[in-house]
């Protein structure tokens, strides 16, 4: 059969209900009824490319799959994984300006720092480069652990291979000392690769960590779920977070009656009260 000349249907409205309530449950990302055709759009490749006959028959073959592949498979289709070096760059300021001198202060001799929602490494990146500008640590033990739930993200993400525009916030003196230029493309040096350490995980798991970061970064990736969803991830951040730990949100988010535990300290930066 030519699997390019399936006509595929409209995603009706009980398929969309179904599909929605699968990613609801799995990650945790709300598709309301405006997002319909978004999410056509998006599986009707696959459909096409496969030879799936309806988006019914495609939901039956996501929930029978006992190897978890065609979830994860749609959890990927459907994840936004937009990011950048640098984003919001005020946070990587307050890391290097607030935090690494005040637990010098206390004595620390390392620190340990979760990017949870790393999308493609821009963001671990960014913070291994912030470590290593800051001379005031380079005899520290530094660890960063970067989780998503897309594993196309991730793979993109270990080869630390970026396009020019994902750049933008680079200064053109730290490209060139942590970049290798490749055609139009940049290569992370090996020194920045080798600090960040990269898993598969999804938010909505309990997370196997305790008590043991000393920052968070959870930056756009709240902004998909909805209000119980948010308030059970902020309990699991929490209990990762140190006692005096900080956790930085994107810019437009807030825990605003929602982050039991974490007290304010300015926009999207809070605390876990000790
Ligand atoms: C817009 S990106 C944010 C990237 C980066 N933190 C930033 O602020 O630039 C959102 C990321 O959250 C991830 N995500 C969504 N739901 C998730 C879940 N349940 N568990 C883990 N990651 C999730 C997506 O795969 C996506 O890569």
């Amino acid at each position: 059969m030519n699997a390019g000349a399936i006509a595929i249907p409209e995603i009706s409205e009980s398929e969309f209900r179904k599909l929605s309530a699968l990613i609801y449950e799995r990650c945790g990302i709300k598709l309301g009824p405006e997002k319909k055709a978004l999410l056509q759009s998006r599986l009707s490749k696959v459909l096409r490319k496969e030879g799936i006959p309806s988006y019914e028959d495609y939901y039956r073959r996501v929930i029978s799959d006992r190897s978890g592949r065609e979830l994860i498979r749609l959890i990927d289709l459907i994840t936004t994984n937009f990011t950048h070096f640098f984003r919001e760059h005020q946070h990587f300021r307050y890391l290097r300006e607030h935090i690494l001198p005040e637990m010098r202060e206390l004595g620390a001799k390392g620190i340990y720092i979760w990017s949870a929602g790393c999308a493609t490494g821009e963001e671990p990146y960014s913070i291994a480069i912030t470590l290593l500008e800051s001379p005031g640590v380079m005899d520290w033990r530094k660890e960063i652990l970067a989780s998503d739930v897309s594993t196309q993200a991730l793979e993109f993400a270990r080869e630390g291979v970026y396009p020019e525009e994902r750049l933008k916030g680079v200064p053109p003196e730290w490209r060139r000392k942590y970049f290798l230029k490749e055609g139009d493309r940049y290569r992370l040096k090996d020194r920045v690769r080798r600090m960040v350490e990269f898993r598969r995980f999804n938010l909505l798991s309990p997370p196997p960590w305790r008590g043991c970061f000393d920052v968070i970064f959870c930056r756009n990736v709240m902004i998909y779920f909805d209000q119980p969803t948010k308030r059970r991830v902020l309990g699991s951040l929490l209990q990762a977070l140190k006692p005096g730990g900080y956790l930085f949100v994107g810019h437009a988010e807030s825990l605003l009656r929602l982050g039991d535990g974490f007290r304010y300290v300015k926009p999207s930066i809070y605390r876990r009260e000790t």
